[in-house]
């Protein structure tokens, strides 16, 4: 096996987004894709000579055979290892736990989260750095500062790994380690969570539905919720992965899992259900006939984790993504907390937790998480969900009911617009932009604006400002709009409109939350003229 130096010019596009490069699966197989995108990020951090790194995937269509060429990369780079989950599977937080258990660099996560996988989909490609985090902004610059100026990739002329046998094994000059996937992960689960509290609920008979969507949580979830917590057998749907998530959209939310949201509305619906996205790190919440926002459970977690072993101490703070409901915000002020606002994407919650500013972290999108690793973390929430339930003995409904008449309740909804024309949608931010001054006192759908900006995070931790994060227009009354531009999209614009009214009337708390947040839904389409730019008369996905 030799080293061989291929000859590369700069590929246009590969400018990573939210979270990492994502593009069409047809995209990242063309010759030379991945090998200049995997080269820009060895480059990027500085070079690999003598690291070690983990690397793993969410299992959809093309995972194995870029894992090989990651390896043959990685080797002819001057790794001295690298740690693989065995048939190249780890989710998102079980490789950043690995990343930190094992001191690592780093890692290569290899998915296109909750998008669609096989040929004709998605797939993706994001760098975490050692603290088990995705590349901060200055690194994610750095590595899109060398795709544009690439000339050369480093690729072993040879040499198969076996990702399906654990152990050793050299690839040239370098190690690789084939791990259980979820073992690490499981363990971990188990030092913060009472797993015999969770064990005795199901002992007396509680019910649970988890929706692993065909996607990389069905192997953690059998171990952790079947075997080690006793939920019976059947608990699991879906939990085989497949390489195009059978064909779904491995999304949990109400829209993309609604047959889990089809058991739960059911006459006999069992007490608990949750489902987890693609590569694992996003959650959906769902009582018996009650559908938890991820915004409220997010300050629910916030108000009672205290009742887990892991968090017994108390939290040293909360944040959330600027466009994720307040509700965080008013557990935090009524305990005493620090909370933090802070851009749309995991990256900038990394800094806060390291420096234990903050100790639960969410976003409006599924994403729930804490200071165990540096991802949200699917399956975790689901077990701080179940944890809280054990210890109250309390439903899902009742801990929803009895959190919206102690903080009152931020009815929340997202509307996205898919695929629109990107010409149109920028058009729109940019329109917007322009006429923010001149918004405050003007009416719209009944409501009257009290103040509008566009987000900027000034990072209290590393100094850094990130400028542009989002369109907030703020209503007499509680409301808010925000309008944002998708960064993981592969197709046209996706325009995210972020709707959110407070509620405190002990007699209004249990509206539908469309039609609580109808005002502030007119006021956005006639402040940002949705249907006029879009032609769309209505959004995609609602949320
Ligand atoms: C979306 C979500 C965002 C999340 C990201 C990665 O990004 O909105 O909260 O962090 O996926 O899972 P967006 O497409 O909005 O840029
Ligand atoms: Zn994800």
């Amino acid at each position: 096996m030799n080293v061989q130096t291929v000859e590369t010019a700069p590929i246009e596009g590969q400018k990573p987004g939210t979270s990492g490069l994502r593009k069409k699966t047809a995209v990242f197989m063309q010759p030379g894709y991945l090998e200049n995108y995997t080269q820009a990020i060895f480059d990027g951090i500085g070079g690999i000579d003598g690291k070690t790194l983990v690397v793993g995937g969410d299992g959809r269509y093309f995972n194995d055979v870029a894992i090989g060429t990651i390896l043959r990369m990685a080797a002819a780079n001057g790794a001295a290892k690298c740690i693989v989950g065995r048939g190249g599977i780890l989710s998102t937080p079980a490789a950043s736990h690995l990343i930190r258990k094992r001191g690592a660099d780093g890692g290569l996560i290899l998915s296109a989260s909750h998008n669609p996988g096989g040929p004709n989909a998605d797939f993706g490609l994001k760098y975490n750095g050692p603290n088990g985090g995705p590349a901060t902004e200055g690194v994610t610059e750095k590595i899109f500062a060398r795709t544009t100026e690439i000339d050369a990739y480093r690729i072993l002329d040879g040499g198969d790994v076996d990702l399906d046998t654990l152990g050793n094994s050299a690839l040239g000059a370098m190690q690789v380690e084939i791990v259980d996937p979820v073992a690490d992960y499981a363990e971990l689960m188990g030092t913060l969570f009472d797993f015999e509290a969770i064990g005795g609920l199901f002992k007396g008979g509680f019910r649970m539905a988890f929706d692993a969507m065909h996607a990389v949580t069905g192997p953690y979830a059998h171990e952790i919720l079947e075997q080690r917590l006793g939920a019976p057998a059947g608990t699991v749907m879906n939990g085989v992965p497949s390489p195009d998530f059978g064909g779904g959209h491995p999304d949990p939310n109400p829209v993309w899992a609604k047959t889990l949201m089809d058991v739960m509305y059911a006459d006999d619906a069992p007490d608990f259900g949750a489902a987890s996205d693609g590569d694992g790190d996003r959650n959906m919440i769902v009582g018996a006939h009650c559908y938890v926002s991820p915004s409220d459970s997010l300050a629910l977690l916030a108000d009672r984790a205290e009742l887990a072993p892991g968090y017994a101490v108390g939290l040293a703070g909360v944040a959330r993504s600027m466009p994720t409901s307040a509700a965080a915000d008013r557990v935090a002020e009524a305990k005493g907390m620090a909370h933090f606002e802070t851009p749309t994407g995991w990256k900038f919650f990394g800094n806060l937790l390291d420096a234990g500013k903050v100790t639960l972290c969410g976003e409006e999108s599924a994403g729930t998480g804490s200071n165990h690793v540096r991802e949200k973390d699917g399956l975790w929430a689901v077990l701080l969900w179940l944890n809280i339930l054990a210890v109250t003995g309390k439903s899902v409904s009742e801990l929803m009911a009895e959190h919206w008449a102690t903080y009152g309740r931020n009815y929340y909804s997202r509307h996205d617009y898919e695929a629109v024309d990107s010409a149109a949608a920028n058009k729109l931010v940019a329109d917007l932009r322009a006429r923010l001054g001149a918004l405050p006192g003007q009416s719209a759908g009944g409501l009257t604006v009290s103040g509008a900006d566009e987000f900027s995070y000034d990072d209290p931790v590393d100094g850094s400002t990130s400028s542009g994060q989002g369109i907030r227009i703020y209503f007499d009354g509680g409301g808010r709009v925000v309008f944002r531009l998708s960064g993981t999209g592969t197709d046209g614009a996706t325009l995210r409109v972020y709707l959110e009214q407070l509620e405190t009337d002990p007699a209004a708390l249990d509206k539908d939350p469309q039609e609580a947040l109808s005002g502030i839904v007119a006021a956005a389409d006639e402040l940002a003229e949705i249907t006029a730019r879009t032609g769309r008369s209505a959004p995609d996905v609602i949320t």
